[in-house]
């Protein structure tokens, strides 16, 4: 039976006591609306600990625009059930009031990770989410936490998070889980027409055709880029935001391929695009497999 939990001090009550009994705890932290994406991390938290905890909380912290707040989807009955099937022991429900009281004060910062890409196009985002992302672990206490690669610039700063104040969670990245034609799934998703939709599938095409490039012998950064963005180009629905292909462990920018860039996890081709109202992101890594 998923337990919920809604306040901060019973959450840590739980975990304390599972943890006296040398149990382990997986966190995976989510906003709702789940998806089969989520649902994929969750099961990677059951092989990995003995416990999962999934929370449930539409951060008001990370969200630029009041609307895209308002109007984030919050199917939490549906949520519920699915934590239920899923096997998930505990969802943490905490309310806005007991994250965020009147007197709130703290920011959690990571430096220069934060500033390029969404950073750059989401001013404070990155903030939002490691401010709560920190109060999560505080509550959870988890000795690992899944995150997902369809954010990888999120899953880099919560590793340098994690690192930077020895917060003891082993932090997990988790493929990217994708449609048929290979739109990564989102909660973001259901917001497009039925022609955005399918428009929004130039953005795997890009990741494809850059990773094309990658492999060919010689190749340059420039050859990676201009292959993701005719890609992008070619869909009249889409506005190409930016795409970047950065260092996979500093998100900086990368100039030229040296030979340790082609080997797998070294570097990452990003993209943003925006279909009508709807931004949507995605990478890959060009030299995996
Ligand atoms: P949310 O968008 O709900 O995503 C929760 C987790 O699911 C994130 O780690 C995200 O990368 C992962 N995820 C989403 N779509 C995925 C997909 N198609 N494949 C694999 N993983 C996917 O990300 C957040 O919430 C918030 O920023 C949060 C970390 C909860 C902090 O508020």
């Amino acid at each position: 039976m998923a337990i919920p939990i809604d306040d901060p001090a019973e959450m840590r009550a739980w975990s304390d006591a599972t943890r006296a009994t040398g149990e382990t705890i997986a966190l995976v932290p989510t906003m709702g609306a789940l998806h089969r994406g989520h649902l994929e991390l969750i099961g990677d938290g059951s092989e990995r600990a003995g416990h999962v905890v999934v929370s449930i909380f539409v951060n008001p912290l990370q969200f630029g625009e009041a609307n895209d707040f308002q109007n984030y989807p919050r199917p939490i009955d549906d949520d519920l059930r699915s934590c239920q099937a899923a096997g998930v022991d505990v969802v943490y429900v905490p309310t806005a009031d007991a994250m965020y009281p009147d007197d709130f004060a703290t920011t959690v910062h990571v430096a220069g990770l934060t500033d390029t890409m969404e950073g750059a196009s989401r001013p404070g985002h990155f903030d939002g989410v490691t401010t709560v992302v920190t109060k999560l672990f505080t509550a959870v206490r988890p000795d690992i936490a899944v995150f997902g690669e369809k954010d990888f610039q999120q899953l880099a700063i919560v590793r340098r998070l994690a690192a930077d104040l020895d917060l003891g969670v082993d932090i997990v990245g988790h493929p990217t889980v994708r449609e048929p034609d290979g739109l990564a799934l989102s909660s973001r998703n259901r917001r497009l027409s039925a022609i955005e939709r399918d428009a929004a599938a130039c953005l795997p095409r890009a990741l494809t055709a850059g990773l094309d490039a990658a492999r060919v012998d010689r190749s340059t950064v420039r050859d990676v880029i201009d292959a993701a963005t005719k890609a992008i180009v070619a869909q009249p629905l889409a506005t190409l935001d930016y795409v970047a292909v950065v260092d996979a462990d500093t998100l900086r920018p990368v100039s030229a391929f040296a030979r340790e860039h082609r080997r797998p996890g070294r570097v990452r081709l990003a993209i943003a695009a925006r279909f009508g109202e709807v931004r949507l992101i995605d990478n890959i890594d060009p030299f995996d497999g």
